[in-house]
């Protein structure tokens, strides 16, 4: 039987019950409550126009994340709080420190991009408890807004003043309070206008689930899903959200491998890596989409959508990264590389989902580098996404894995370069000979990102300043190769 959504909203529990399942909690804010705050830019995603800040209990704990609400689904609320630019303002009328700062910095213009720079700042000023952010933790939080009038230095300068005025207070007790009392003990099935949506919250339930209904989509942060539906117009009738389930959220190390549950949001999942290969995957962090994106988005979806130009299959695949699949029959692990098996085919079952990663840990003589091209440094996709890890003994190259995203129709191994360089030594010569042998692994396509020869010769110049910055004699700082790091 089909159960309403509920959430916290406004200071009271809401229910909805007669939208339909794919109805963005932008749409309903909007269209249903008359809350028009929260604007519409985009609906992809990318201008932040529609940010809001979704309070939730992750095993336990109360995180409270700036999200896109253009590209969520009115169910994935359940259990949640809900706030827009409307809860900023202080019980007494006074503007919030966020609004105050954008007043006196003169942070806004024409005011429609505000509203999601104002809930960007909100979330960023209730992770700082009055500390002053650092200039990359203000980039870090407003990547996902942009704005075309005011400019953003104004902005930047409200994200500093906000933590000088008199502070707001939130009772992060009462909300963890009331969210406990809103969680459920079971799954849920939400019906309405035609659509289903399955909400299981054990991995049992989601084998049961998934067994029952294998033409059911699975939905994770809904950073791709939710764009089939406001801009691909795709009608999805019977979907699995995986979001509640908790089992799907741990983050642990086994055997000496890091194991990331498939639910695991980017942005932990990145942190999670980035505590074992900070040299090695922390721009690749920073520049992975926009935090709302990051917030929302899992590693697993990342992985399961299988994108040719996605980030995370590269450096995960040249780690040797594992992945659980889990279906009707149990778990079998198969290397990421295998799981591939065409454009948009996979090796994965109707029954199967993806559980976790297994990502190796650092091994000895390790020398490892992911590099992401794009004309801007965050919220853009990779013309080409590359990696490389070759492990030395000695000066002599005992074992090497590349792969590439943008190179062809799937995240691939560049099986030529590799064999070029195992048992050489990492020198110049040996270098040149792997350039030499990607132009055989791969034939990139053309498309409007990029040219087939440029892709090719990128590739090929990025192996070249692998080979720089990790040389056994005089490496090359990051500051000589990274114009960021330069600039920084
Ligand atoms: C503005 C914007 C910027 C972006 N920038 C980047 C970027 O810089 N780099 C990049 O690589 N990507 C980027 N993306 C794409 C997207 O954010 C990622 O692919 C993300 O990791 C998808 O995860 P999700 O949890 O949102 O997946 P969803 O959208 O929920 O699902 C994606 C697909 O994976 C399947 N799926 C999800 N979880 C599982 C599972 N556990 N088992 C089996 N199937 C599953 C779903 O059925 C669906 O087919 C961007 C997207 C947007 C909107
Ligand atoms: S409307 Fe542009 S990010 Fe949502
Ligand atoms: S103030 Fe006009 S778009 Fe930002």
């Amino acid at each position: 039987m089909s159960e309403p959504i509920r959430f916290y909203y406004r200071g009271a529990v809401h229910e909805v019950r007669d939208v339909a399942p794919t109805q963005t909690v932008l749409q309903h804010l909007r269209e249903d409550l008359g809350c028009t705050g929260t604007k519409e830019g985009c609906a992809e995603g990318d201008c932040g126009a529609c940010t809001v800040v979704v309070g939730s209990l992750e095993n336990g704990k109360l995180e409270l994340k700036a999200v896109n609400a253009c590209i969520q689904f009115a169910p994935t609320l359940d259990g949640k709080a809900l706030f827009t630019v409307e809860d900023l303002q202080q019980a007494d009328g006074r503007l919030h420190p966020v609004q105050q700062a954008l007043v006196e910095c003169h942070g806004s213009q024409c005011g429609f991009c505000t509203p999601g720079f104002a809930m960007s700042l909100w979330g960023m000023y209730l992770k700082q408890e009055g500390r002053q952010p650092t200039r990359c933790q203000i980039d870090d939080a407003l990547s996902g807004n942009l704005c075309r009038c005011t400019g953003y230095r104004p902005i930047i300068d409200a994200a500093r003043r906000m933590v000088e005025l008199p502070p707001a207070t939130f009772d992060r007790a009462a909300l963890a309070e009331r969210l406990q009392a809103l969680q459920r003990a079971h799954g849920f099935r939400y019906e309405a206008k035609g659509g289903r949506f399955h909400v299981p919250r054990t991995l049992d339930e989601l084998v049961r689930l998934r067994s029952e209904h294998p033409g059911a989509l699975l939905l994770a942060g809904s950073t791709d899903v939710g764009l089939w539906v406001t801009k691909h117009m795709r009608e999805l009738n019977d979907i699995i959200y995986l979001g509640q389930v908790e089992a799907l959220k741990s983050v642990g190390e086994h055997e000496g491998m890091l194991e990331i549950g498939a639910g695991v949001t980017l942005n932990d999942a990145y942190a999670a890596v980035c505590r074992h290969y900070p040299d090695e995957l922390t721009e690749m962090w920073q520049r992975f989409a926009s935090l709302p994106i990051r917030n929302a988005g899992t590693l697993g979806g990342n992985v399961a959508n299988g994108s040719p130009i996605g980030d995370s299959m590269p450096w995960l695949i040249a780690l040797g990264t594992q992945l659980v699949l889990r279906g009707a029959a149990g778990e079998r692990v198969l290397a990421l590389e295998d799981f591939y098996l065409g454009y948009q085919q996979k090796d994965l079952r109707p029954d199967e989902f993806v559980q976790a990663l297994r990502i190796p840990l650092r091994r000895a003589g390790l020398r490892m580098r992911t590099y992401k091209l794009a004309k801007r440094f965050d919220q853009d996709i990779s013309a080409v996404c590359a990696a490389f890890a070759i492990t030395l003994d000695g000066d002599t190259v005992a074992d090497a894995r590349i792969a590439f995203g943008g190179m062809a129709a799937t995240p691939k191994r560049a099986a030529g370069a590799e064999a070029a360089l195992i048992g050489q030594p990492w020198n110049e010569a040996s270098m040149g000979a792997a350039m030499a042998a990607l132009a055989r692994d791969y034939a990139p396509l053309s498309d409007m990102r990029a040219s087939s020869s440029y892709r090719m010769q990128a590739a090929q110049n990025l192996l070249r300043r692998f080979w720089f910055e990790t040389r056994v004699d005089d490496p090359l700082p990051a500051t000589m190769v990274n114009a960021f790091a330069a600039g920084a």
